[in-house]
């Protein structure tokens, strides 16, 4: 049964909103899991974090970066399209103890993923601090959502354009310096910035928490593509995570793993945009 995209927005460039109709995922999605949506017969399964979601309505948020040639042809659809396959909700919801002081950071698309957690952590009795960044305040979306779930609310830009000029590493580590009680910090980005935000918080031994973004076909446990070693034990992120004890990651395996198949995805990317029939490119 295809699904509806009620919503389709772009935020800022290269990131997209979609709202879909999908009562089922709604009725049973909890901030931290993701979904596995396929647009058509013949395209790929890619996962998206749910960013949003609401029971009443029936309605599952998902924001995204186009990077490649699926999120490229996601990004052509309109309010009023419908895609193929929408399945979830996959993974483990996010886990919080209610009165923790918890830290998000959240950096470029992964801004999207912390905003659930953000929301139902605060509405659960925690204090929320957060720290977003970008690259540039042009890159930078849903800065004033985030000031709405947070007590506190810090902004970074690599080049400067807005809040803080430099990382959000940055400012998380100012803030753990100044004596700031945190309890738990959860970081949600690119996978280089994630490891920089556990080596920044492992000094002042702060829980961590991380979403790993590891490639995933079936998002069940079953095929392995989403293998990862956390404190050296083997654990698929789909069903073991997406969540994990960022000081016990192996970020390098996981990026190494992330890159096993770019020749594969430039020439798709490529034979996309080209889209000429008998084409050899
Ligand atoms: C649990 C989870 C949640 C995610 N949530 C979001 C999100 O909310 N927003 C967002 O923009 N991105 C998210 N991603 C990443 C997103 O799935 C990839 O950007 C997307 O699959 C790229 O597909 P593509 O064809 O456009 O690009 P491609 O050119 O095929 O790939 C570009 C890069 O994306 C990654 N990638 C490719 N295929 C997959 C796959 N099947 N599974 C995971 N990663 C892949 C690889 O690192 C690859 O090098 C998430 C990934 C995971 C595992
Ligand atoms: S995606 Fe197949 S085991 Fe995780």
């Amino acid at each position: 049964m295809p699904f509806s995209i009620l919503k389709k927005q772009e935020l800022v460039p290269t990131i997209h909103l979609m709202e879909i109709d999908a009562p089922r995922v709604a009725r049973k999605a909890q901030p931290g899991q993701f979904v596995i949506l396929r647009i058509d017969e013949t395209g790929e399964r890619i996962p998206l974090t749910i960013a949003d979601f609401s029971r009443e309505r029936g309605t599952i948020t998902t924001i995204f970066m186009v990077v490649g040639k699926t999120t490229t042809h996601l990004s052509t659809l309109k309010t009023g399209d419908k895609i193929q396959d929408f399945i979830g909700p996959l993974g483990n919801p996010a886990h919080f103890e209610p009165g923790e002081t918890v830290l998000f950071v959240g950096g470029g698309v992964g801004i999207a993923p912390v905003y659930p957690q953000a929301k139902a952590f605060g509405k659960a009795g925690c204090k929320v601090i957060s720290i977003i960044g970008a690259r540039s305040a042009g890159l930078l979306f849903w800065e004033e959502e985030m000031r709405s779930v947070s007590d506190e609310l810090h902004v970074t830009t690599d080049d400067g354009t807005k809040g803080h000029h430099g990382f959000v590493t940055d400012v998380l580590k100012e803030i753990l310096a100044s004596g700031t009680k945190i309890d738990r910090v959860v970081a949600i980005g690119p996978p280089v910035m994630m490891r920089s935000v556990a080596g920044a918080t492992r000094p002042f031994n702060v829980k961590t928490i991380v979403s790993l973004n590891s490639i995933m076909v079936d998002g069940t446990g079953m095929c392995g593509a989403c293998r990862v070693l956390v404190g050296n034990e083997t654990k698929f992120a789909c069903v073991d995570g997406p969540e994990f004890d960022a000081h016990l990651v192996d970020f390098t395996l996981l990026m190494g793993r992330l890159a096993m198949y770019q020749s594969e995805e430039k020439q798709a990317g490529e034979r996309y945009r080209c889209g000429r029939e008998g084409c050899p490119c």
